[in-house]
């Protein structure tokens, strides 16, 4: 097998690392393709550090921009490079951004076949942008490598055929795994005087959130009161930031604006807090398995497996009700139960799920 390992923005960074390494361990020599999509420091490069991959063989360039000019932009490109490369003869993509559904689409009407990692979910809301990437990749992708039953069940219900579903478990896990053993000297944490004090932790960054004015500004306002009694550390999105910057938003001295945090310090960050409020995917997934409680800002996730299993509980884009529920939580015991199959060893299933190719009848 001669494959391309597609990442184009930070979350598909935690999930190629193990692949990568899995795939060279059983002799294979993946050839990494980065999109460009995140193109920042702390966006990009510091996670290839921390996670110690190998440097992508071709830097697509993409950028920033539209859905349809990024789409377009990475597809271009990787035709090209494809056109260059001749001996690829499988795709691997990750998650549910853009370059995953550019990819998909250039490797398939090529004829090579394509590996979807994390198929299967579905958050049943059609405005996110991922969603749409979700379905469109699970429709053309030969093997839809699952991370949980509700994953197979949906992709069931929507036609695919058996021989395509294979349930591998959650990658992103073996990566956090291996992170809890290399803990940073010093975390931001340290760096802002909270070590040993209890603190929250915060991430937003979905359009529906923080490109809507009224709605960005009623969550740091809750969250300025949150912060009144539990120090709030809010490490910011570039999306996140811009809007902040625009609107002249002003956090309470108990919010803890920072810069996205390197790999290794947000894991450390997020498995000493006493709860996580969140808009990310990853992180509903990463405080289920570090036992930390998490309030998700959406109305729905396509991680249902994080609430029936999990820590997590989906309070809506509702920064009230955000605030009770934090308050509440604090005070609740913590239910830990870690989905099956997520046990650090998902990279070597996707290697050995790839020995037989799917049929689509
Ligand atoms: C993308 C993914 C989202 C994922 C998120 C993780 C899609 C549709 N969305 O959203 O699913 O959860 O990544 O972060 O693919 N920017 C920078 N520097 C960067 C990257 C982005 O400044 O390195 C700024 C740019 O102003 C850009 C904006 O952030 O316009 C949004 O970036 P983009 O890649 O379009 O989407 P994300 O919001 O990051």
């Amino acid at each position: 097998m001669r494959p391309a390992v597609i990442a184009g923005a930070r979350p598909n960074f935690v999930k190629v690392g193990p692949l990568l390494k899995a795939l060279r361990r059983s002799g294979i020599d993946p050839k990494l393709i980065h999109t460009g999509q995140h193109y920042d420091e702390s966006m990009s490069a510091s996670f290839f550090r921390d996670l110690d991959i190998q440097p992508p063989d071709a830097n697509l360039g993409v950028g920033s921009g539209s859905h349809a000019h990024q789409t377009a932009a990475v597809m271009d490109a990787f035709d090209a490079w494809l056109d260059a490369n001749p001996a690829i003869d499988t795709v691997i993509v990750v998650g549910d951004v853009n370059s995953t559904l550019a990819c998909t689409l250039v490797g398939t009407k090529r004829g090579i076949p394509v590996a979807h990692v994390e198929a299967g979910l579905r958050s049943g809301d059609r405005t996110m942008p991922e969603e749409i990437n979700r379905i469109l990749v699970d429709s053309v992708a030969d093997w839809l490598l699952t991370p949980s039953a509700d994953a197979d069940d949906n992709l069931r219900s929507e036609g695919a055929h058996e021989s395509r579903i294979r349930r591998v478990g959650n990658i992103m896990v073996d990566s956090l795994f291996d992170a809890r053993k290399r803990r940073p000297e010093v975390t931001t944490i340290d760096r802002l005087g909270l070590t040993g004090s209890k603190y929250g932790l915060m991430t937003l960054h979905r359009a529906a959130l923080v490109d809507d004015a009224a709605k960005l500004a009623d969550v740091i306002r809750s969250m300025n009161t949150l912060s009144e009694t539990l120090p709030l550390v809010f490490p910011v999105h570039p999306r996140t930031a811009n809007m902040i910057k625009t609107l002249g938003l002003s956090p309470g001295p108990g919010l803890h604006l920072t810069e996205p945090l390197t790999y290794l310090d947000f894991v450390a960050c997020q498995a000493d807090a006493s709860i996580v409020l969140t808009d990310s995917g990853g992180v509903q997934e990463e405080t289920t398995c570090l036992g930390v409680p998490c309030l998700t800002l959406r109305e729905s996730t396509e991680r249902p497996v994080t609430v029936s299993h999990g820590t997590n509980e989906v309070v809506g884009v509702n920064p009230q009700r955000a605030l009770e529920r934090a308050v509440a939580r604090l005070s609740e015991p913590v239910i830990r139960r870690r989905p099956e199959l997520w046990d650090g060893k998902t990279a070597d299933r996707v290697v050995a799920a790839l020995a037989t190719r799917p049929t689509f009848s």
